[in-house]
C-alpha cells in the first residue's frame, strides 16, 4: 500500500521520520485512511525495528487537530462506531508496543485524537512559538477520547490532571504542558525541535510518570472518595441528561482506573454509545455549522487594515478595542473629546489586564487611537457607526461622512433595530452600507449579524464578512428586517416570560423552566442582562413593525423610569449583587405548559424568519440562536430541536397553546413548508 498521507524517511542514524500531510486540507485530522496507512507502516516497522521513530506533521498549521469529525456523522449504529474506535485503538497499541524509542514532535497544536496519538508515543517534544495548544476537547462534541486517551492520559499525568483536561476540554499551553508532564521537553525554534526529538531517540530515557500523590488517587480504596467530588464538580456545570460525556469519563476512571485491556474496551463501548446520542450528533452538527460560518467571505478582496469607529459608548468602544487587539489600526470618534479620552483610557486598561505578552499588549494599545473630529476617516477601509439609536442622527452623520470616505471604503452600522433602507437614503452610494450587528458584550459573544439592505452590494457584504472573520467573529449574513434575526426571535420569548409573570408565575420559576431545557440563563435574567431599556426599545420596535401585540409594558416602563435598568444599574427585574441576580427561594411546581410556552413561541418565530428568508439556509437560524443568544448547543438549535421533537407535535402543541392563551401562538404558515421533505 502506498501512503498518500504519510511520508516516511530514514536518516543516517537509523531513525524513521513519519510526517503527516493529509491531502486536501490545511490542518491534519485523523481520518480512516490516515489511520489505515499508519497501521500498515507500523506493521512494517514492527518487523524491521528502526533505531527510533519520530512522528510529526508536514503542515505549517500544526501537528494533528483531532479525528475527522465529518466521519462521525456517517456512523449509523453503536456497533459500527465501536468497530471504528477499536480499529483506531489497535493502531495506537501497535505504536505503543514498538520496542524502539518513539517521539511525537509537536508544532502548533495536538488536539483530541492528535494528542491521543502523541500519548501513545514514549515521549512528546513540542515547539513553543506562542501558538502551542494541547488538549482533549472531545467533551465539547458530546464524546470523550476514544483512541486510548482516557487510559493513557491518566497513566501519564495522573487522575487529577488528566480528568481535569478531559472533563473541561480545556487546552494547555507550552509552559503548563511541560509542568504537568504532558510534554517532556520544549524547543524554541523548529531546528531545535528536530534536534530535541533526535536526542530523545539517541539517548533513551524512561517515560514520564505522575507524582505519587497523583497515582494514589487511582488506588482502589481512594477512588470511591474522589468520585463523588468529581461528580459534584461536573454537576455544578452540566446536567447528565444534557451532557452525558463527562459523567461517562468519571465512570470509566472509577471502574477501571486506566488499568489493563478492559479499560480500552470500556472506553470503546462508552464512546460508541455516546456517538449515537442526540447530544453528540447535535454538537458535531453545531461544530460543522461553525466551520461553515467561518468559511464565508472572499479572500480575493484586499484585507481591511484601518477601521474608524464612530460612537465611543458601550458598543463602539468595545468594537474598537477588539479590532485593535486583532491587529487592525483603529481610530475612535465621538461627539465629545472627553468621552473618547475616557473610553480609550478604559480600553487601554482592559488590554493591559487581558494581554499578558508585553510586546503584543503594547502593540495593541498603540493601534487604538483617539480621533475626535474624524480627521483620519479618509484613510479607513471600514467605518463602523455605533452612535445613538436614532435614524435621523445616524443619517446626518452618514451624509456628512460619505464625501470624506475613500472610494472603496465600506460603511457599517451597528444599529440593533433600524432597517438599513431607512439609513441608506442619506447616502450617494447606498451599496456600500452594511449592518455589522455585534452583540453585547462584544468580547464574549461570538456572532455578528452581517445585515444586507436591499441596496447593499455583494462586495460590501464580503468585505464585512471578511472583517468579522479577521476579528474572530462568526459572521451570519441576514436580510435587513425588523430586529434582524436573533433579536427578532428573542422578542416573543422574552415577552412570553412577561406574560407569565403578569399571570403571577414567579420569575424564578420562569427562569428555571427555560434553564431546565438547557438555556444558560432564563428569559427574566436575560432581560436584566440585556438592559430593560434596550429590551423595551427593541421589543416595541420589532413588535410594532411586525404588527404584533405586546404584553402590558407599563411595569417595565416604571422600572426604567425608576432607574432600574437591570444588571448594569444593580437592579431591574432582579436585584443584582456582585453581578449575580438575587433569587428568592420560591417553592411550588412549574406550570406544566410553561416550558413549551417559552420555547415553542421562540421556534414559531424561527419558522416565520425562515419563511421570510431572513437567512439563506435553515441551519443558519440554529447557528444564529446558538452563537448569538446562547441557545443550548446540545439541542442543535431551535429548528433542529423542533425536528427532533417532531414537527407535527410542535404544531399541535402550538394550536393548544393558541386556544388557551391567544393568537400569539398560532402556528406560522412556514411550518407547512418545513414539514415537506427537503
Ligand atoms: P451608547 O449610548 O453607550 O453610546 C453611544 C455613543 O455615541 C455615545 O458615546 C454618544 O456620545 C455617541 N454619539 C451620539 N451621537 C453622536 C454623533 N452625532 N457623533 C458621534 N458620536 C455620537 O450606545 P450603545 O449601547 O453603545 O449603542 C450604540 C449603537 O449600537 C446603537 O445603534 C445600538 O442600537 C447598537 N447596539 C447596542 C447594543 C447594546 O446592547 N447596547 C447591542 C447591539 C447594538
Amino acid at each position: 500500500m502506498t501512503a498518500t498521507c504519510w511520508t516516511r524517511t530514514q536518516d543516517n542514524d537509523g531513525i524513521v521520520w513519519l510526517l503527516l500531510d493529509r491531502p486536501g486540507s490545511s490542518a491534519n485530522a485523523l481520518s480512516r485512511v490516515v489511520l489505515e496507512e499508519l497501521d500498515a507502516i507500523l506493521r512494517e516497522l514492527a518487523l524491521a525495528v528502526p533505531r527510533g521513530l519520530i512522528i510529526g506533521s508536514a503542515k505549517a498549521s500544526g501537528f494533528i487537530a483531532g479525528a475527522d469529525i465529518k466521519e462521525f456523522t456517517t456512523l449509523s449504529s453503536v456497533d459500527e462506531a465501536r468497530r471504528l474506535v477499536r480499529a483506531g485503538q489497535s493502531v495506537f497499541e501497535r505504536l505503543e508496543a514498538l520496542p524502539c524509542p518513539t517521539v511525537a514532535m509537536i508544532e502548533g497544536f495536538a488536539l483530541g485524537g492528535g494528542l491521543e496519538l502523541a500519548l501513545a508515543c514514549r515521549h512528546r517534544v513540542a515547539l513553543d512559538d506562542g501558538r502551542l495548544t494541547l488538549g482533549l476537547p472531545e467533551v465539547m462534541l458530546g464524546i470523550h477520547p476514544g483512541f486510548g486517551g482516557t487510559v493513557r492520559s491518566v497513566r501519564l499525568l495522573g487522575a487529577a490532571t488528566a480528568l481535569d483536561l478531559m472533563l473541561t476540554g480545556r487546552s494547555v499551553r507550552a509552559d503548563k504542558a511541560r509542568q504537568i508532564g504532558l510534554v517532556d521537553a520544549i524547543a524554541r525554534d523548529p531546528d531545535g525541535l528536530k534536534a530535541l526529538a533526535c536526542d530523545f531517540v539517541m539517548k533513551p530515557r524512561a517515560p514520564h510518570r505522575p507524582s505519587l500523590a497523583q497515582r494514589a488517587l487511582s488506588w482502589a480504596p481512594v477512588r470511591p472518595f474522589v468520585k463523588p467530588r468529581l461528580l459534584a464538580q461536573v454537576r455544578s456545570k452540566v446536567r447528565k441528561e444534557h451532557y452525558p460525556a463527562p459523567y461517562a469519563v468519571i465512570e470509566l476512571w472509577s471502574k477501571y482506573a486506566a488499568k489493563a485491556a478492559k479499560a480500552y474496551e470500556a472506553e470503546a463501548d462508552s464512546i460508541a454509545q455516546l456517538f449515537l446520542t442526540p447530544t453528540a450528533r447535535n454538537l458535531v452538527r453545531v461544530f460543522l455549522l461553525q466551520d461553515a460560518l467561518k468559511a464565508q467571505g472572499d479572500s480575493s478582496l484586499a484585507a481591511a487594515r484601518r477601521v474608524h469607529v464612530i460612537g465611543a459608548g458601550v458598543m463602539g468602544a468595545d468594537i474598537a478595542a477588539l479590532c485593535a487587539t486583532r491587529g487592525l489600526e483603529v481610530t475612535l470618534q465621538d461627539r465629545d473629546a472627553a468621552i473618547v479620552t475616557a473610553a480609550i483610557q478604559q480600553q487601554h486598561a482592559k488590554m493591559t489586564e487581558r494581554i499578558k505578552d508585553p510586546a503584543r499588549r503594547d502593540a495593541a494599545i498603540a493601534r487604538l487611537r483617539a480621533d475626535v473630529d474624524g480627521t483620519t476617516v479618509g484613510e479607513a477601509d471600514v467605518v463602523i457607526e455605533a452612535i445613538v439609536e436614532r435614524a435621523e442622527v445616524k443619517r446626518s452623520v452618514f451624509a456628512a461622512l460619505e464625501p470624506r470616505l475613500k472610494d472603496d471604503a465600506i460603511l457599517a452600522t451597528n444599529t440593533s433595530s433600524i432597517q438599513l433602507e431607512a439609513l441608506s437614503s442619506a447616502l450617494q452610494h447606498p451599496a456600500r452600507l452594511v449592518g455589522l450587528h455585534f452583540f453585547n458584550p462584544v468580547a464574549l459573544m461570538p456572532l455578528v449579524e452581517i445585515v444586507r439592505g436591499t441596496l447593499t452590494d455583494e462586495t460590501t457584504m464580503n468585505r464585512a464578512i471578511n472583517l468579522a472573520r479577521r476579528i474572530d467573529k462568526l459572521p451570519l449574513p441576514c436580510r435587513s428586517s425588523p430586529g434582524f434575526l436573533v433579536n427578532r426571535i428573542l422578542v416573543p420569548y422574552m415577552f412570553e416570560a412577561m406574560h407569565a409573570a403578569q399571570e403571577g408565575v414567579p420569575k424564578e420559576i420562569i427562569d428555571r423552566a427555560a434553564m431546565d431545557f438547557g438555556m444558560p440563563v432564563g428569559p427574566v435574567e436575560l432581560s436584566d442582562m440585556v438592559g430593560l431599556d434596550v429590551c423595551l426599545h427593541v421589543g416595541t420596535i420589532v413588535s410594532n413593525a411586525l404588527g404584533k401585540a405586546t404584553p402590558n409594558l407599563a411595569p417595565l416602563e416604571e422600572l426604567i423610569k425608576a432607574g432600574k435598568l437591570g444588571k448594569k444599574s444593580g437592579a431591574g427585574l432582579y436585584r443584582w449583587i456582585s453581578d449575580k441576580p438575587q433569587r428568592a427561594a420560591v417553592r411550588g411546581a412549574t406550570p406544566a405548559d410553561l416550558q413549551d410556552r417559552l420555547l415553542l413561541i421562540l421556534v414559531n418565530e424561527c419558522v416565520a424568519a425562515l419563511r421570510e428568508t431572513l437567512v439563506e439556509r435553515e441551519e443558519w437560524i440554529d447557528a444564529g440562536m446558538i452563537f448569538g443568544s446562547g441557545y443550548p448547543p446540545f439541542r442543535g438549535g431551535p429548528l433542529q430541536a423542533a425536528r427532533e421533537r417532531g414537527l407535527d407535535d410542535c404544531v399541535r402543541r402550538l394550536q393548544e397553546l393558541a386556544a388557551r392563551y391567544g393568537s400569539r401562538f398560532t402556528p406560522d404558515p412556514g411550518w407547512e413548508r418545513l414539514r415537506q421533505p427537503n
